[in-house]
C-alpha cells in the first residue's frame, strides 16, 4: 500500500463492532527487496507470540519515530499468525518510505497498531482484480484466497515495467486464475472502460492503485456492478451527496456532551474541542479510524471508506469529514 498520512491511532471500534487493542511493539524479523524499489518487511512479536488475526485487505498503522503514522497493507498469509508482512515502495519525500528503506534493520523495534480492514474480501464465483503498482499489496492475500477456494479470478496488473511488478512470479504461479500485465514501457496500457464494459454484474471487482486508475474504474463502473476500492487519497466523488455545510448539533450519548458543529469545523474537531476524544488518523475520510456509530439522525457522508449500502444504512459515519443532513445527530461516543 502507498503511504497514507496519519496523526494518531490507538483503540477504536471497527465496522464489525470489535474493539481493537492498543499499539504494540514488533520486531523486524526479515527484510527482502522484492523489486529494485520495493522492500518486503516481516514483523514479529517480541516474545514470539501469535499476532492479532486479520483478513485479506487489512492494513496496519506503523508509528514512525518522529510521531507520524503510516498505513501499510498486509500482504502476507492471514493464516500465519506469527508475522505481519508489508511491502513498501521507496518513493522520494515519503517519511514512512524514508524510515522503512533507510532506517529499519533486522531487530529494529517498531510500534504497530492492530490490523484494520476497510477493504473486505468476500467470496464470489468470479472476481476481477485491478492493481496499479504497489496497489497489489492488499490484493495479494485476496488473490491467494480466491485461488485456494478454486474461484475464477483475473488480475489486471498495471505497472511501469514487468521488472518493477512486485510479486509477479508468485501471482503467475497461483492456480484457477490469470494475470494480465499492462506494462507501460511495453506500450500496454489498460483500457479501463473496455474492461469494465466487458465485466458481468456477477463479477466482484477489487481495485487498488494510483488515483487516476481508481477514478477511471469508478467512473467506468455501472451502478449494477459491485466494485470495491482501497483509497489512498479521497475519491473524487466522496462528497457526491453532500448538502450545504449548515450548523447542526451532535449529542454524545455516552459522555453526555452536546456540541454545535458550525460551518468549516469537522465533527471530530468540534468533539475534540469539547473534550470528547475520538481516535483519528488520516482526517481525510480514507482510513476508517474515526468511524463512529450513529444512534439517531441522518449523516451527510463525505468519506471514501463506506460503500453505497453502508452510506444508505447510516449506521456509522467518518466524523473527520462527514456532517449531518438532519439538525441533530446522536453518536455513540
Ligand atoms: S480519520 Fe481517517 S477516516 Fe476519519
Amino acid at each position: 500500500m502507498q503511504e497514507r498520512i496519519t496523526t494518531r491511532a490507538d483503540e477504536r471500534m471497527t465496522t464489525t463492532g470489535l474493539r481493537e487493542s492498543a499499539p504494540r511493539s514488533l520486531r523486524v524479523h526479515h527484510t527482502e527487496r522484492v523489486t529494485p524499489q520495493v522492500l518486503l518487511v516481516e514483523l514479529r512479536d517480541l516474545d514470539g507470540e501469535d499476532l492479532p488475526p486479520y483478513e485479506p485487505g487489512a492494513h496496519i498503522d506503523v508509528h514512525l519515530p518522529d510521531g507520524a503514522v503510516r498505513s501499510y497493507s498486509l500482504c502476507g498469509d492471514p493464516a500465519d499468525r506469527s508475522a505481519y508482512r508489508i511491502a513498501v515502495l521507496n518513493h522520494p519525500g515519503g517519511r514512512g518510505s524514508r524510515f522503512i528503506h533507510g532506517d529499519l534493520r533486522l531487530g529494529t523495534t517498531v510500534t504497530v497498531a492492530p490490523p484494520r480492514n476497510n477493504f473486505r474480501f468476500d467470496a464470489a464465483p468470479r472476481t476481477l482484480f485491478i492493481a496499479g503498482g504497489i496497489g497489489i499489496t492488499p490484493l495479494l492475500p485476496m488473490i491467494r484466497a480466491a485461488s485456494r477456494r478454486g474461484a475464477d479470478w483475473v488480475l489486471h496488473y498495471c505497472v511501469r515495467s514487468a521488472v518493477e511488478a512486485p510479486f509477479l512470479a508468485e501471482l503467475r504461479a497461483l492456480g484457477n486464475g490469470a494475470v494480465v500485465v499492462h506494462a507501460a514501457d511495453e506500450g500496454r496500457r489498460l483500457a479501463v472502460a473496455d474492461l469494465m464494459a466487458a465485466t458481468s454484474d456477477d463479477t466482484l471487482v477489487y481495485c487498488c492503485g494510483p488515483q487516476r486508475l481508481m477514478d477511471g474504474v469508478a467512473s467506468a463502473a455501472r451502478p449494477s456492478q459491485d466494485v470495491r476500492f482501497e483509497w489512498f487519497t479521497p475519491r473524487a466523488d466522496a462528497g457526491r451527496d453532500a448538502t450545504p455545510d449548515d450548523r447542526f448539533e451532535v449529542v454524545c450519548a455516552r459522555s453526555g456532551v452536546t456540541v454545535a458543529v458550525t460551518e468549516g469545523v469537522s465533527v471530530l474537531n468540534a468533539l475534540d474541542a469539547a473534550g470528547v476524544s475520538v481516535d483519528s488518523s488520516c482526517e481525510q475520510g480514507i482510513c476508517g479510524t474515526c468511524e463512529t456509530a450513529v444512534l439517531e439522525g441522518e449523516p451527510d457522508h463525505r468519506d471514501s471508506v463506506l460503500s453505497d449500502a453502508e452510506r444508505a444504512a447510516g449506521k456509522t459515519m467518518m466524523i473527520c469529514v462527514s456532517r449531518a443532513r438532519s439538525a441533530r445527530l446522536v453518536l455513540d461516543v
